[in-house]
């Protein structure tokens, strides 16, 4: 007879713990959405998946300018960690990605590149060196 009652209070509170976990759960899931969807995460994680394709070749994993490629050129593939880069304004970055850097070795980009593309590496190139 205890034995009974113990065990329907045992289910009892598992019951609630399940409650629990599914409230909990759904919050962190309405939480979520608002933050995946943030432009400035999601642009970065979008700058990040283009720039190892494109760039990392050159500028390198970090963006330190020795990627395999990179550091062989003359001029050498850009530090885009560098004080020098970190000081440029945006407009002027956007402008040697879309146009490239002649005569270096620097690519124009704007031909394989959409708009929005071009400022999701930038935001990427900027967090890394953050
Ligand atoms: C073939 C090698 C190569 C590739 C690929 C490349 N770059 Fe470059 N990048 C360079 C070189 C070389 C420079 C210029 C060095 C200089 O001016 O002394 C440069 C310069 C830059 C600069 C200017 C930095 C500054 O401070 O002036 C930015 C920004 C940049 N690259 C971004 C990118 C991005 C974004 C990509 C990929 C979409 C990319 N690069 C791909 C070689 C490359």
């Amino acid at each position: 007879m205890e034995k009974k009652e113990h065990n329907e209070g045992v289910r009892r509170t598992r019951c609630m713990c399940m409650v629990i976990l599914i409230v909990v759960g759904m919050a962190g899931g309405l939480w979520g959405l608002p933050q995946r969807s943030s432009s400035a995460g999601q642009q970065s994680d979008k700058g990040k998946a283009i720039y190892e394709k494109l760039c990392l070749a050159c500028h390198g994993p970090r963006g330190k300018g020795d990627g395999p490629t990179g550091k062989v050129l003359i001029p050498p593939a850009t530090d885009l960690t560098s004080a020098a880069t970190k000081k440029k304004s945006d407009t002027d970055l956007l402008k040697i990605i879309r146009d490239g850097n002649p005569p270096t070795a620097m690519p124009a980009w704007k031909g394989q590149l959409s708009e929005q593309e071009i400022q999701a590496v930038l935001a990427y190139i900027r967090s890394l060196s953050k």
